[in-house]
C-alpha cells in the first residue's frame, strides 16, 4: 500500500515519539512493508485513518505498531573481536568480582531475541570451567534482558532457535554443550537459560527500576535513535553502573560527543567504557 508524504511524516513522527526510533526520509517502503497488513487487520483503508486509530489507543496497537517498526538483526557472539574480548577479558573481570560480591548484574538493553545474553551467559559458565573456579560462582550471576519488541522477547524467553538462527554465530562446541536438540529445533539448556530474565522495556523509560550493573551491553541500538536521546541514555546508563562497572556498545557506536562521563577502556581489540577516572582493573586475556 504506496504511502503519502502526509502518511509518512506521521506514522515516523509517532515511532518516534514512542520508541526514539528515527525513520529517515527515503524509507518509506519499511513503514509500507512492515505495518499494511497491520493496518488491513485494523479495518483501516489508508495511513491516517491507522494514525487516528493510534491516537486513541491504549496500548495494544501502539505495542504492535512499534514491534512492527523495529530491526531485530542479530546473531550469536556477534562481533568476534568484541567476544573475544568478553572471554579473554570481561568474564574473568566478572568472575573476580563474582568471588567478592553476592551477585554479580549484566543487562543486555536491546537483546532481541536473546542471543546476545545467551551468548554471555555461555562465556561466564564456559570461563568458570578454564579459569578452574567454584561451579557455584555461576548461581551469582544475573542477567537482565530487555527490549522493547514483545515478538522478540517470546523467542527470548522460549530459548527455542531454528537450525538457520543457530547457523548465525553459533559455535559447533558451544552448541553441543548449552543446547539440546528439540526435533527440528535447539534448545537453551536449562542450567543457562535460567540465569538470564527476559523483561519488554522501552529504553526511553526510567532506568531506575532495575537498580544498579556490573556490566551493560546495549549494542547496536543507539544507531537508530537521534542525537537527543542517546544522550539521555547514556546518561541513564551511567547512573546505572557500578563505580567499577563496564558497559559494552556496538563496533560503529561511540559516547564521544554525547557525554564525558564515559571512558574508554581497550580489552585486547575491542573498546568498553567505564565511568570517567574508574578504569577497572581488566585484563586482556588472562587466560
Ligand atoms: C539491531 S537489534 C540489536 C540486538 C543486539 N543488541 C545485537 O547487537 O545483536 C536492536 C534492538 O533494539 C530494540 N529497540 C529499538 N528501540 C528500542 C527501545 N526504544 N527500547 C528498547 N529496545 C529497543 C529493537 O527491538 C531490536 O531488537
Amino acid at each position: 500500500m504506496p504511502i503519502s508524504p502526509q502518511e509518512f511524516d506521521l506514522i515516523r513522527s509517532f515511532v518516534h515519539e514512542h520508541s526514539g526510533i528515527l525513520i529517515n526520509a527515503g524509507k518509506e517502503y519499511l513503514v509500507e512493508n512492515r505495518l499494511t497488513t497491520l493496518m488491513v487487520q485494523n479495518g483501516c483503508d489508508n495511513f491516517i485513518q491507522l494514525h487516528q486509530k493510534l491516537l486513541a489507543d491504549t496500548g495494544p496497537l501502539r505495542t504492535k505498531v512499534l514491534d512492527a517498526m523495529t530491526t531485530n538483526e542479530t546473531l550469536w557472539f556477534r562481533d568476534d573481536s568484541f567476544f573475544a574480548a568478553l572471554s579473554g577479558g570481561v568474564v574473568p573481570y566478572l568472575l573476580k568480582k563474582a568471588q567478592r560480591q553476592t551477585t554479580v548484574r549484566v543487562w543486555s538493553a536491546a537483546a532481541s531475541t536473546g542471543q546476545e545474553a545467551y551468548s554471555v551467559a555461555m562465556l561466564v559458565e564456559d570461563g568458570i570451567r578454564r579459569l578452574g573456579l567454584p561451579a557455584a560462582l555461576l548461581a551469582k550471576f544475573s542477567i537482565l534482558a530487555t527490549d522493547i519488541s514483545p515478538s522478540a522477547i517470546f523467542i527470548a524467553t522460549s530459548g527455542r532457535y531454528s537450525q538457520l538462527a543457530i547457523s548465525r554465530g553459533m559455535r559447533q562446541e558451544f552448541l553441543d554443550r548449552y543446547f539440546d536438540k528439540q526435533g527440528m529445533a535447539f534448545e537453551i539448556k536449562p542450567e543457562i537459560k535460567k540465569l538470564v530474565t527476559f523483561k519488554q522495556f522501552n529504553l526511553k523509560d526510567d532506568f531506575t527500576q532495575h537498580g544498579t550493573f556490573d556490566f551493560v551491553l546495549c549494542r547496536n541500538v543507539l544507531i537508530y535513535f537521534s542525537d537527543e536521546l542517546k544522550k539521555e541514555i547514556y546518561g541513564k546508563i551511567h547512573r546505572g553502573l557500578a563505580p567499577d562497572g563496564l558497559m559494552a556498545i556496538g563496533a560503529s557506536e561511540s559516547p564521544r560527543g554525547y557525554t564525558t562521563s564515559f571512558e574508554q577502556v581497550m580489552v585486547g581489540g575491542a573498546a568498553l567504557f567505564c565511568p570517567a577516572g574508574a578504569l577497572p582493573k581488566v585484563q586482556p586475556h588472562l587466560s
